[in-house]
């Protein structure tokens, strides 16, 4: 156990306040614990917690709280009053960090730490230490376990299963390397706690416990919700067009998720899909995940930005360490340029060091991570992100061609219970030039709320009338069209 050895190393130190922002209390309690009582007796030192609702109490003896020091100040007070060796575990002060008085008696406690052998563990999830005490701290950060620890931690609860249900535990080796690989990122309680549960269900481990763990450790891990967890995906079926893209993505599929025959591949790192509105750009991200079988996670550039200076960094780069430990995944970025708009002052000033922070992750990182971006509006996009090298490929996504109208027809009247063959959709196909994939379904639903309103049986007729009744995008957006067209033509390659 490393953790255990540097945590005793930072004890005996000297450092008279230490700083251990951890979501894994108990674990780190119990570590602490440990060292504390096996200290050689002419070293041993009494362990203290403290918390704001029981005051000081001790933890290497079974003794009472004290409730009368549950207030901060006499807490820091009592402490600087005890002129003895001692280890006090300060839990969740970080509230009362902000308190001038609290910050001057730390510092009193600590600048008499070393003579009276005192140290002060401030143990919180996440901890700003004021200046005042930023040269007598020292930092502890629990490590997260390995690989090889994981897959002995689920070894070990499917083996506490089996012996409390009577019957060994169903293992499906690949599921169980799969478990084992996604729980990455969790502290050990939480490590344990997944493995109960995807093995409580039903007494096995098996591929369909992998997407509820993987939901379940993207809430236990996404604790400033500038990332979502998208739980509707697509299947390529559902995707008319675009084969060049699939294609491209189906290419890649081994090499992404790690399977041994790709091994000397490059796994993709992500794509930029440009294009005409509403023909299938978020439709093609969510059937990237669905595709390739993995989380759906997407980022909202616009809400990562905060007033405050070098917060938005910070949660761009919490929320992309948040989708390395999510890998293998997908990290979907929808209208990119929106959250990159370029504009006066100090707003362009965070919006470049945002997209800064971006590429230089994309560029770095080597997680499992494939990024799947959209934009719409070329004029807003920033030329760093499409100079060549940033994506792995930029794909344009123009308006359907005919064979593709008729997929898109079927997929709409297909998903609706129509059975695709009694509306001619070759016919249809040729009525729909310029169309996008979005205007093709709202065809689609209009014909059926219309024929239903004549009391008939929806038919091509109805289609028709609908399709007739529709200025197109094409029409009503042709100059766009054409710019994004021109634009288009040789930054990108076709996704169809
Ligand atoms: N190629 C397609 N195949 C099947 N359905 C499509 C296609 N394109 C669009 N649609 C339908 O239109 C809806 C809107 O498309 P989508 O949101 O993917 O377009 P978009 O390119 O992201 O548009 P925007 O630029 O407006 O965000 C989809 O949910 C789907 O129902
Ligand atoms: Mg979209």
């Amino acid at each position: 156990m490393p953790d255990r050895t540097d945590l005793a190393l930072v004890l005996t130190g000297g450092s008279p306040v230490v700083v251990v922002e951890t979501w894994d209390e108990p674990g780190f309690l119990e570590m602490l614990v440990q060292i504390a009582t096996q200290a050689r007796r002419d070293e041993y030192r009494p362990l203290f917690r403290w918390a704001v609702t029981d005051g000081l109490q001790r933890l290497d003896l079974a003794l009472e709280a004290q409730p009368t020091t549950a207030d901060p100040r006499d807490a820091l007070r009592h402490i600087r009053a005890v002129d003895k060796p001692g280890i006090y575990a300060l839990l969740d002060f970080h509230p009362y960090l902000g308190d001038p008085v609290h910050v001057r008696l730390l510092k009193d406690i600590a600048l008499a730490a070393r003579r009276r052998r005192q140290t002060v563990l401030l143990v919180s999830h996440r901890l700003k230490l004021p200046p005042e005490l930023e040269r007598l701290a020292a930092r502890f950060e629990m490590s997260l376990p390995g690989e090889e620890e994981r897959a002995r931690i689920v070894q070990r609860i499917a083996e506490e299963w089996a012996a409390d249900s009577g019957r060994p535990v169903d293992i499906d080796p690949h599921a169980l390397e799969l478990l084992v690989r996604n729980l990455a990122g969790l502290s050990t309680a939480d490590t344990e706690r997944l493995a109960r549960n995807a093995i409580i269900v039903d007494g096995a481990i098996t591929a369909s416990d992998l997407p509820g763990v993987m939901q379940a450790k993207y809430q236990l891990l996404n604790r400033d919700g500038v990332l979502s967890y998208e739980y509707d995906t697509a299947r390529f079926a559902d995707l008319g067009g675009l084969s060049r893209f699939k294609t491209w993505l189906g290419q890649r599929r081994a090499a992404f998720l790690g399977e041994p025959e790709a091994a000397s591949l490059e796994p993709p790192r992500g794509v930029l899909l440009v294009g005409v509105q509403g023909c299938g750009k978020s439709l093609a991200a969510k059937a990237t995940a669905g595709v390739y079988g993995v989380p759906l996670l997407s980022l909202d550039f616009g809400a990562v930005y905060d007033r405050y200076h070098g917060e938005s960094e910070r949660r761009l780069r919490d929320s992309l360490r948040m989708a390395e430990l999510m890998a293998p995944c997908v990290l979907w970025i929808d209208e990119i340029e929106k959250g990159l708009a370029s504009g006066s002052g100090d707003a362009s000033g965070t919006s470049q060091r945002i997209l800064g922070t971006f590429l230089t992750w994309l560029a770095e990182r080597r997680a499992a991570v494939m990024v799947v971006a959209t934009a719409n509006d070329i004029s807003a996009l920033p030329p760093e992100l499409v100079r060549k090298g940033r994506f792995d490929e930029l794909f344009f996504v123009d308006l359907p061609r005919r064979e593709v109208r008729q997929d898109i027809l079927e997929i709409h009247l297909a998903r609706r219970g129509l059975a695709p063959e009694r509306f001619d959709t070759a016919r249809l196909a040729l009525a729909c030039e310029g169309f996008s994939g979005a205007e093709l379904e709202q065809a689609v639903v209009s014909a059926l709320y219309a024929a239903n309103a004549l009391g008939q049986s929806p038919g091509p007729g109805h289609i028709l009338a609908e399709l007739r009744r529709t200025r197109p995008l094409s029409v009503v957006m042709r100059e766009r069209v054409a710019a994004l067209r021109a634009w288009a033509e040789d930054r990108t390659v076709p996704a169809d």
